[in-house]
């Protein structure tokens, strides 16, 4: 399984941005040809997010395109110009019914292109018809579009955001209902670290795998905020030992710190160690005292670690 706490759009026509991307610390990059193009930059953006791909290496980093939606008249043009070069996945605005992922499969089959899709969730009728949406076999990832969703529903946004927490949640219990991954939607208010930090833990209190960011800023509080503290990674190695040591004695009930432990915490906590051998809490301390960047680390020396951290042999 992928670890994806941050993936960060760039607009598709801005070169700057896709090229200091490549060295960001995000899990991911959405090189995004819809929202966040014009209508009159649709074919420059489009030939410069494919050059870009093709003539660059975003190492680790998963590389995804957003295309226009096939309702529009650039839509078959962005597929056909992406089908083909080496991304992780196409991300794929507006799906609201099958017929709409399975159009998306039908002209990725026709470029001969085995792309996997990432699936906007950001219309109310896809959060009615999201089950069926993310058990279709081609869907790798939801990614929840909360501003399309908050505007089509003629909400507001609110910081606890518990006006689309039935949205939210009914996407997570589709997700992993059929084992695919779920991003948290954007939060606009990009020069807010403390209130991203807040909407971060709770994206991750609810079961997002990680949060979708427009600004770079906002990569090491999501990259911390979706990541097991040092005390519950701790704590997950204590809860192994004490299994090992009560099966070693034949004892089917185990009791740590109080709680019963049963056999799919001990999965749950060798998932976990896994994924994350160390903590990022190690190296990052978010909220920091002053200013934007952690505590005592440069924004550079911080980005350095970060990379360190990321290869698992260490
Ligand atoms: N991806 C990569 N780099 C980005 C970036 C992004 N999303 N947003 C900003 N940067 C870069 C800037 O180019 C700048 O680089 P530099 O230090 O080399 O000069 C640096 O980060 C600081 O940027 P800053 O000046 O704080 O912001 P800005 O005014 O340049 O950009 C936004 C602000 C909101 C316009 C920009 O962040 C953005 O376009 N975000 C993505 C929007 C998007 O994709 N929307 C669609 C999905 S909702
Ligand atoms: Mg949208």
């Amino acid at each position: 399984m992928t670890i994806l706490r941050s993936a960060l759009y760039m607009p598709g026509i801005n070169q700057k941005a896709m090229d200091k991307a490549l060295t960001l610390d995000c899990d991911a990059v959405i090189l995004d040809l819809e929202d966040a193009v014009s209508a009159l930059k649709k074919d420059d953006a489009r030939q410069l997010v494919k050059r870009q791909i093709e003539n660059n290496d975003y190492g680790a980093k998963e590389v995804v395109v957003r295309v226009t939606d096939l309702n529009t008249k650039w839509g078959e043009s962005d597929v056909a110009a992406v089908a083909n070069v080496h991304i992780q996945a196409i991300l794929v605005p507006k799906i609201s019914e099958i017929r709409d992922i399975n159009r998306m499969v039908e002209l990725l089959d026709a470029y001969g292109s085995e792309l996997p899709v990432w699936i906007m969730v950001e219309t109310p009728l896809a959060i009615i018809n999201v089950n069926e949406l993310a058990c279709q076999p081609r869907v790798s990832a939801l990614v929840m579009g909360t501003s399309d969703l908050v505007s089509d529903l003629g909400a507001e946004h609110i910081e606890d955001r518990h006006n689309i927490s039935y949205a939210l949640q009914r996407s997570i219990m589709a997700a992993r209902a059929f084992g695919k991954l779920i991003l948290d939607g954007v939060h606009l208010d990009f020069r807010d670290l403390d209130s991203f930090h807040n909407i971060c833990r709770l994206g991750r209190s609810m079961g997002f795998d990680g949060k979708t960011l427009i600004h770079p800023d906002q990569i090491l509080v999501a990259n911390q905020a979706f990541s097991p503290s040092e005390a519950e990674l701790e704590k997950a190695k204590r809860l192994i030992d004490a299994w090992r040591s009560a099966q070693a004695q034949g004892s089917g009930v185990v009791e740590l710190e109080g709680s019963l432990v049963e056999s799919l915490h001990v999965e749950e906590a060798k998932r976990l160690l896994d994924f994350f051998p160390r903590p990022r809490t190690e190296l990052i301390n978010y909220p920091p005292d002053t200013g934007r960047f952690p505590r005592v680390l440069s924004p550079s020396f911080g980005n350095f670690l970060l990379n360190r951290w990321c290869i698992p042999l260490i």
